[in-house]
């Protein structure tokens, strides 16, 4: 199978809650049962120290820490406090150089689009967004993709260990940097609330949760639009997501025995909530495996529901929305992304693509 017919594979049909010993998790997949499981915090913890039955590899990660992983009250807590200078008027004051640096990763066309376009772009709207200077983004990129990746597998290897802790070091000396010559941005707004640990942890847990995420939406809308040329443009990005989620799934850890729709799931079990399947719900959504931009409403699961939805949902929709208009602007008329120019890592969780080039057809 090529690698756009492996990702434009429709996922299975949601189904009753299993357990799936791939995973070693009771998979829930139909659109009701997903909501469920992110709406109850109380069962359905986030916090893999506390409730995991398994030390996790990637334990040393950050994220693990901060707030995707805390359970209320600490969560309401470190939430408000982000929430108040992560506000829309913030994003909003970030659209122009987001649509600047578009423009200037294209001049000369839009050859290679991953490592060319999408992934620079969002790691120069996260600097900003954060208050990093521009003389310390080369090493921002670099810290962003070994923090990134660290997690699953990766964090076992005992190499990129030693890079992650080596980067995260340097991360911390920047972050100490920033906050000696504030020159705006979220990190000396939240440096007077939060300890140095802390301010540590939600920063890179921002970079991991807003990296990736953004790079790959901006992929898929790429491949949506070679596919689908006619849709049209209001509704794009909010089909994209349905249709290809970046993030296809997210876990919960149960606190107590509990029941999904008729299925008893013990106490101190993994639950995988997949997005990508409660996407496709008939009961939600008609003809789900259809591609169509102006399903209105769109009621997909992407950025999560209840207390730990998507903090940059906004951030994140409207940095894709700007880049398809500036891809627009420089590959007029209808797209062609070569099979031949496309490199992939394919593991049971998903494509991730890092190399896919853009021409005109
Ligand atoms: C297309 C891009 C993105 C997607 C698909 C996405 C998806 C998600 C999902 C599914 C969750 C919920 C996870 C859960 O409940 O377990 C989440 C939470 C979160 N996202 Fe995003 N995200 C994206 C971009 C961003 C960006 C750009 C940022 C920040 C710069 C960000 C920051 C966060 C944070 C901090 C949380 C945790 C919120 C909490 O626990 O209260 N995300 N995201």
């Amino acid at each position: 199978m090529s690698v756009k017919e492996r990702i434009f594979a429709p996922p299975p049909a949601p189904g009753p809650v299993q357990f799936d010993e791939r995973f070693e998790a009771w998979v829930v997949s139909r659109h009701a049962d997903v909501r469920r499981v992110l709406g109850d915090h109380a069962a359905f913890s986030s916090d893999e120290l506390a409730h995991g039955a398994h030390p996790a590899p990637h334990r040393d990660n950050p994220v693990l820490r901060s707030l995707p992983s805390l359970d209320p009250p600490r969560h309401h807590e470190l939430r408000r406090l982000v929430a108040r200078v992560f506000t829309p008027r913030a994003v909003s004051a970030l659209e122009p150089s987001i649509a600047e640096t578009a423009r200037t990763l294209l001049v000369g066309g839009a050859g290679e689009v991953v490592e060319g376009f999408a992934s620079p772009l969002t790691v120069a709207t996260l600097a900003g967004l954060l208050g990093i200077s521009p003389e310390r983004r080369a090493d921002f990129v670099r810290w962003t993709i070994t923090i990134s990746e660290f997690a699953g597998a990766n964090a076992e290897d005992p190499v990129r260990q030693a890079r992650f802790h080596q980067d995260l070091a340097e991360l911390r000396t920047c972050i100490r940097e920033v906050v000696a010559k504030p020159a705006g941005g979220l990190i000396p707004a939240l440096a007077a609330a939060l300890d140095e640990s802390e301010l540590l942890d939600l920063v890179t847990t921002l970079i991991v949760m807003g990296h990736e995420t953004t790079t790959r939406l901006i992929y898929h809308a790429v491949l949506c639009l070679e596919r689908f040329p006619a849709a049209p443009t209001p509704g794009l990005v909010e089909e994209v997501l349905r249709y290809l989620p970046p993030v296809g799934g997210t876990e919960r850890f149960t606190t107590t025995r509990v029941d999904v729709d008729g299925v008893t799931i013990p106490r101190g079990a993994r639950v995988v909530a997949s997005i990508r399947r409660a996407n496709r719900d008939p009961l939600v959504f008609a003809a789900p495996d259809a591609f169509d931009a102006t399903r209105d409403p769109n009621p997909h699961l992407s950025f999560g529901t209840g207390i730990h939805v998507c903090l940059g949902l906004r951030l994140a929709a409207g940095q894709a929305a700007v880049a398809i208009r500036a891809l627009r602007e420089a590959v007029p008329g209808r797209w062609r992304v070569p099979e031949d120019g496309l490199e992939a890592t394919i593991s049971p969780v998903g494509v991730d693509i890092q190399r896919m080039r853009l021409t005109a057809q």
